[in-house]
């Protein structure tokens, strides 16, 4: 866990934040008093995440500069590193903070960009512009998704069209997609709640804990990646690691419905509660529905899908594993028939 409050006692810090646009940067430095709290501690945003390719201050580093560290009355500063951790804040860039204004490189306005999700992407292909859309309401955001996710034809146009996606709000405090790993054309798919920290960093889920400790069990019964594949419910990490709320699991649920409707595998594996109760639409506690097998259907055909114990569950409870091992015995058999 980074010690935010020892690295600005030691006169600022530089910190990894998101922004779609250089006018986003007073969001991710937070709300007026923090801004200024933010200013008062020297901090350094860097901004990392979609900037347009045209422009060509895409990499720049944004700077603050240094002020003077003890003019922050206490609360504020600890405020403001509230603020950071919730707004999902997880690196720390440098020990001094750096100055990017005093050198000459301020930034020209960037155009926003356009809500390509929903363009459907034979538009993009013939190379028109793209419309200018507002912010989506959630209901919108919703509808949005399930029309964009219709219109990919294949996995990897799902991935680039989710990519382009602006309706959740995670994609703004995540890092990159994390779309999918393993084989899609695997007899067995597995599907987790959202990526964590490990999985932000490389896009690519089940890398962190949960993921080695998932690895383990599906080599007990012969598998690795290259014979499942895996995805989650919500493709970007929410700030904190914090649950998804409902809507945003309802906004990203025409995705990986879409994700299963493309890969069609025959056995559809929830990992833990919350996945099982939004693919198979179940009320019942994971502990009550684990091991039992339901029918999905998968926009094609029907398939059969289990539910058993998240890993992250596992790692806490190990005496649980053993209802695990049962699970994952009946996926093996499954697959054998
Ligand atoms: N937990 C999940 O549900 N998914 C991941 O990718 C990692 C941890």
């Amino acid at each position: 866990m980074l010690n935010l409050a020892d690295k600005v006692g030691q006169g600022g810090v530089r910190l990894r934040a998101q922004a779609d646009r250089v006018e986003d940067f007073g969001r991710v430095l937070g709300p007026p008093l923090l801004r200024y709290c933010a200013i008062m501690a020297g901090v350094v945003v860097r901004i990392t995440r979609n900037i347009p390719a045209s422009t060509t201050w895409g990499t720049a580093h944004y700077g603050i500069r240094l002020i003077h560290m003890a003019q922050i009355p206490a609360k504020a500063a600890l405020d403001l590193l509230d603020f950071y951790t919730e707004a999902g804040v997880d690196a720390l860039l440098g020990e001094e903070p750096v100055d990017c204004f005093a050198t000459g490189e301020a930034p020209p306005p960037a155009p926003r960009p356009a809500q390509t999700a929903l363009l459907p992407l034979d538009l993009e292909r013939k190379g028109r512009a793209a419309p200018q859309v507002a912010p989506l309401a959630p209901d919108e955001a919703a509808m949005a998704a399930r029309q964009a996710a219709k219109s990919a034809k294949t996995l990897d146009e799902l991935r680039t069209i989710l990519d382009r996606f602006d309706g959740c709000g995670l994609k703004a405090t995540a890092t990159q997609l994390v779309f999918a790993d393993g084989n899609p054309q695997a007899r067995a798919m597995f599907v987790g709640e959202a990526p964590g920290r490990d999985e932000d960093i490389e896009g690519l889920p089940f890398v962190g804990r949960s993921g080695k400790l998932l690895d383990r069990m599906l080599a007990a019964i012969g598998l690795d990646r290259t014979k499942v594949y895996i995805a989650n419910i919500v493709p970007w990490r929410p700030p904190g690691n914090r649950t998804p709320t409902p809507q945003e699991s309802q906004i990203c649920l025409p995705f990986i419905l879409r994700q299963i409707e493309l890969a069609d595998p025959d056995i559809l594996v929830c990992l833990g509660g919350p996945s099982a109760q939004t693919l198979l639409g179940i009320k019942d506690g994971i502990t009550k529905t684990r091991g039992r097998w339901f029918s999905f259907h998968n926009g094609a055909r029907e398939i059969r899908a289990m539910p058993t114990f998240h890993p992250a569950f596992l790692l806490r409870s190990p005496l649980q594993k053993r209802f695990a091992w049962r699970d994952f015995l009946a996926i093996k058999k499954a697959l054998a028939g």
